[in-house]
């Protein structure tokens, strides 16, 4: 085996990862993909077993199919320390929820940097530990430095190496974004820890990413940035949206798409609909104000982007209602409540959020997801019934709420809802339907969040005239 004497570390080194959770798992096995030797540890015995049995279970498609491929480049540890032991190079991808005051809780990353300092304290050669998490700016410098050098008795930057690498994948496409990233970001301690990671994501990435370096708190902060800026982005959409619903004739499609082509604002993010949610966006823009505030900035903007998220919650829960108005006893088809489609993720999802208001206000609620019907359950329980299709989850409606932009939504036809619902009337909040086909047909409501009620009717070839606009009517008129 070659030695890469520059970085003191054998080339291909053999890595560890602490924490094989929904990001650590594919992480692991992608870097077997990739040809370096895995030992894999997590305080979850089952995942270490089913790991060792060549299994992923409840992993992204493509990940079972690559661990196939890969599996025997990758061992389990029975211990923090003979993961430490066995490789040059620990990544650690451990939890890092937030805790009241909004700020990150390091506890997991505390737990296991302190068996990782243990064990460095019985190597002779370099090592690199690298943190994957999410933490707040000044982690590194104030929290895992001192503790993995407190832990072993060496010094950081000479015995062994510190690098902060977050990841910037979304779920749902978990495999691609960490094989093909768009970015890689490294914070390091040290100019030689950053160089030895730089060799492993030049072997990792099948595509030729940008890798920025810079010091461990600028990483940090880079992190959770990008994300706050996306959530700043998906509000400004949703407010968009919300004008365009009281402008006659407005279209926030129309709209966005004129923001998405000018380069300084991109397309992304921008389709204005319902709130953002999942693990990341919302905790990390509550992580940034406390990150503010404990500059000393005004953490007013990201604060303000939080509220608006709820807000917009709120207004599409206000919205249905209306709709139902005049309804005795009302019956929904909720379709979709994960927080964003090819994922089973329901945490802070829209869809469950604007779920929870209408029970409040007395609404029967049915629902459809094709994945997350089962996280669904763990939250709502038996407040809500689960469908086993869309079909029968139409079936004796007075309101159907598209509320996840599902591939499977996209080709439902107005005759289903025709044939299904007590009173056919949709509320398309990612305006997933075919609006053409859905406006022009008389029997049922339309309506999508982003668009007028006085709908002004496109096709690919013209723009219909004024004329031609129909009202969307509540469903009591
Ligand atoms: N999931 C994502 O899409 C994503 C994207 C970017 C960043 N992140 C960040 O990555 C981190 C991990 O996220 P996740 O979604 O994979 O979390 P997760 O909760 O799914 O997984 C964390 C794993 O760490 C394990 N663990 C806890 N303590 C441990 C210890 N002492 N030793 C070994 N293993 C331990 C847990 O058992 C669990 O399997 C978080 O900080 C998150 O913000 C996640």
């Amino acid at each position: 085996m070659a030695h890469n004497r520059q970085s003191g570390i054998k080339k291909p080194p053999k890595i560890s990862v602490f924490g094989l959770g929904k990001l650590g798992l594919p992480f692991a096995i992608s870097l077997a993909s990739r040809g370096f030797r895995v030992i894999a540890y997590d305080v979850r015995q089952e995942v270490l077993q089913q790991l060792a049995e060549g299994k992923a279970p409840g992993a992204e498609i493509p990940i079972e199919s690559l661990l196939n491929r890969s599996k025997s480049r990758i061992s389990v540890a029975e211990n923090g320390e003979e993961a430490v032991l066995s490789s040059n190079v620990s990544f650690v991808v451990v939890a890092t929820p937030s805790d009241e005051d909004g700020k990150f809780s390091t506890t997991q990353v505390e737990r296991v940097m302190e068996v990782i300092g243990n064990a460095l304290r019985k190597k002779t050669e370099l090592h690199l530990v690298v943190l994957v998490s999410t933490v707040e700016p000044g982690t590194c410098d104030t929290i895992v430095k001192p503790l993995l050098e407190r832990a072993s008795g060496k010094m950081c930057g000479v015995d062994f190496g510190l690098c902060y690498n977050p990841e910037f994948i979304a779920l749902g496409e978990v495999v691609r974004g960490l094989l093909r990233p768009d970015l890689v970001v490294i914070g390091q301690s040290d100019s030689r820890s950053g160089e030895i990671l730089v060799r492993i994501y030049e072997k990792f990435c099948e595509n030729d990413p940008q890798i920025d370096r810079m010091i461990l708190r600028n990483a940090e902060l880079a992190k959770i940035s990008l994300n706050v800026f996306i959530t700043l982005k998906i509000a400004f959409a949703n407010n968009l949206a919300a004008l365009c619903e009281n402008m006659p004739g407005g279209n926030v499609d129309v709209v966005s798409h004129v923001l998405g082509l000018d380069p300084r604002i991109g397309s992304g993010y921008l389709t204005g609909g319902l709130s953002y949610g999942g693990r990341c966006f919302p905790r990390d823009n509550r992580a940034f104000s406390h990150a503010a505030e404990k500059l000393g900035v005004d953490r007013g903007l990201s604060e303000a982007v939080d509220k608006a998220n709820a807000a917009n919650n709120s207004r599409v829960a206000r919205k249905v209602i209306e709709c139902l108005k005049g309804v005795a006893y009302p019956q929904i088809a909720l379709l979709g409540l994960t927080y964003k489609s090819a994922t089973k993720v329901v945490e802070e999802s829209a869809a469950i959020i604007i779920a929870k208001i209408l029970l409040e206000r007395g609404v029967k609620i049915k629902s459809y997801d094709p994945m997350g019907m089962g996280e669904a359950q763990k939250v709502l329980g038996d407040q809500i019934q689960y469908s086993r299709s869309v079909e029968d989850c139409l079936n004796g409606s007075d309101l159907c709420i598209i509320a996840t932009p599902w591939k499977e939504f996209r080709t439902l036809q107005p005759s289903l809802f025709l044939r299904e619902m007590r009173r056919p009337a949709i509320l398309d909040c990612w305006r997933v339907l075919n609006q053409a086909k859905f406006v022009r047909e008389s029997r049922l409501v339309y309506s999508a969040v982003g668009i007028s009620k006085f709908m002004q009717i496109e096709d690919d070839t013209n723009l219909l005239p004024f004329t031609k606009h129909r009202r969307i009517e509540s469903l009591v008129t």
